[in-house]
């Protein structure tokens, strides 16, 4: 061949690689910009997400696996999905890490660095990220067995981008009851071996391993006075060290129906764990989120000392609606990021969530709120918020009357989304959400507010509410009573687009 006809030849495939490119570049371009499409949650590029999975952190990267099935909006054969952050404010995505096999669906489960190399899965040098999770055997389950969920493990050398299963799963096989799934693991110091938390059906079961692979049972958790309005899931049990240097071990219980506000939500325990039991010191049903939309929370486990923050991010969704939500071609997104902090009032203890302050590097404009309209100049919104009176509201509008509402009445802090635009999906949407504030003085409010959710913060975490709602148009105006003139309005950037 001739070299003229050489050159013509390589520019043209050179010239085509770079059209490619940039065909795929505006094709990245234009995702995440849907109507309702999260600017600064986590939500997957496309196809259903639920339950935050596998949290964990490991060399500069904290990683977040999802329930994901990839082949459709709806809840369907699980996978794992996966993306990691460097900051817990930008992600990026990653293929699916974990598939079904002849073990069943990968249901929800846990995430930890096996640094001791406990399992032989990996070397000291070089030690595995192990994931835990449950095997849903949708074969069993047809066939009426009451056996078909059980805890397989797998494995990955690579700092999570590739994964192997174990051989010999399932290493923690069903008793013979139907629900029996989301391990939640980590390394108990004082006692040397690995605990299981695992929702089983009504209860908690404890279960310890020197190996990752061979369990046995602990104990059972399931006091008398808990809220059992559904089946318990996604367990979560951690030490959190209030103010004064009191440790208290905390342990999550996703319940679903039977939140407060209909459907799903998270309780809390407040108590003690000795390596076998775990025993609540408080006697009261508590919630870790008051909205509607905040359930399968978990933490990050393998969270540096030196940073020494408890991590938490929530499926912000309700199982009563997510799979009918005007979203496409995605649907859910996780809440924000929050810390998690324990005070103790009187002989009571409380959860409080923080948003993480990584999220202050998406201020792009912060302003002094002056008056009591407010002409919103971008929809994604952080807000600080100090009272003058006893009782508040807040609306957000926009050009078609469509309204979302967050104010304190009658000793309730509430959301009303009952005019917030596309609600007619699922008839409980429409109801006016309400949080008790049993006593508690609301001095102040910070507030985010993406393009479908806002999440309420009272006084720095006592109280927090979460929840989705979908307007045909950005809110452009807001009014607002019964607050100081101190207050700030922070616009915020896209995480996913400058
Ligand atoms: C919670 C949950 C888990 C289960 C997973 C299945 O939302 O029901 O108990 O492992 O979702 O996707």
């Amino acid at each position: 061949m001739k070299s003229s006809s050489l050159i013509f030849i390589l520019l043209l495939s050179l010239s085509i690689a770079c059209q490619e490119k940039t065909t795929q570049q505006s094709a990245v371009a234009l995702v995440f910009d849907e109507p309702f499409r999260p600017q600064f949650h986590f939500s997957p590029p496309s196809q259903w997400m639920n339950d935050p999975n596998g949290m964990v952190f490991w060399e500069g990267e904290y990683h977040l696996f999802y329930q994901y099935y990839p082949d459709s909006t709806v809840w369907g054969p699980m996978h794992w999905g996966h993306a990691v952050s460097t900051d817990l404010v930008h992600w990026e995505h990653l293929p699916v890490a974990l598939y079904p096999d002849d073990n069943g669906w990968i249901f929800s489960g846990s995430a930890v660095m096996d640094l001791k190399n406990t399992s032989g899965l990996g070397t000291k040098d070089n030690p595995a990220m192990v994931a835990i999770f449950t095997y849903h055997d949708p074969i069993g389950e047809k066939e009426g067995r009451n056996d078909f969920q059980t805890q397989g493990v797998a494995y990955s050398t690579d700092k999570g981008r590739s994964w192997n299963v174990y051989e010999e799963n399932p290493v923690l096989k069903s008793p013979g009851i139907k629900d029996f799934r989301d391990p939640k693991v980590f390394w108990h110091e004082s006692s040397s071996q690995w605990i299981m938390s695992l929702s089983v059906k009504d209860k908690i079961s404890f279960y310890a391993s020197s190996n990752l692979l061979n369990w046995k049972h602990l104990s059972d958790f399931n006091p008398d006075w808990a809220a059992y309005g559904g089946v318990w899931e996604c367990p979560d049990l951690f030490p959190l060290v209030t103010e004064d240097g009191e440790e208290k071990w905390i342990l999550f219980v996703s319940i679903n129906p039977g939140g407060p506000q209909g459907g799903s939500a998270t309780q809390y325990f407040v108590g003690d764990f000795d390596g076998k039991s775990f025993t609540s010191t408080t006697q009261s049903v508590k919630w870790l989120d008051w909205g509607a939309d905040n359930y399968a929370g978990v933490t990050w486990s393998n969270v540096p000392e030196a940073d020494g923050r408890r991590l938490f991010i929530g499926w912000m969704g309700n199982w009563n609606y997510a799979q009918v939500v005007p979203t496409h071609p995605w649907r859910s997104a996780m809440t924000i990021p929050r810390s998690l902090h324990l005070s103790k009032i009187s002989d009571d203890y409380l959860v409080q969530s923080r948003p993480i302050t990584e999220l202050k590097k998406l201020r792009v404009k912060s302003n002094p709120i002056d008056g009591k309209e407010i002409a919103l100049d971008g929809e994604l919104l952080e807000l600080e918020l100090n009272l003058a009176a006893d009782q508040f509201s807040m609306v957000f509008l926009n050009e078609l009357g469509e309204r979302l509402t967050l104010k304190s009445e009658t000793g309730n802090l509430m959301i009303d989304r009952s005019q917030s635009g596309q609600v007619d999906f699922e008839e409980s949407f429409t109801e006016v959400q309400k949080a008790p504030l049993q006593g508690l003085e609301v001095r102040n409010l910070r507030i985010y507010l993406d393009r479908s959710s806002i999440e309420v913060f009272v006084n720095g975490g006592e109280m927090t509410m979460t929840s989705i709602f979908f307007p045909n148009q950005p809110f452009n105006l807001l009014k607002i009573d019964g607050f100081e003139n101190s207050n700030q309005l922070h616009h915020l950037r896209s995480i996913w687009h400058d």
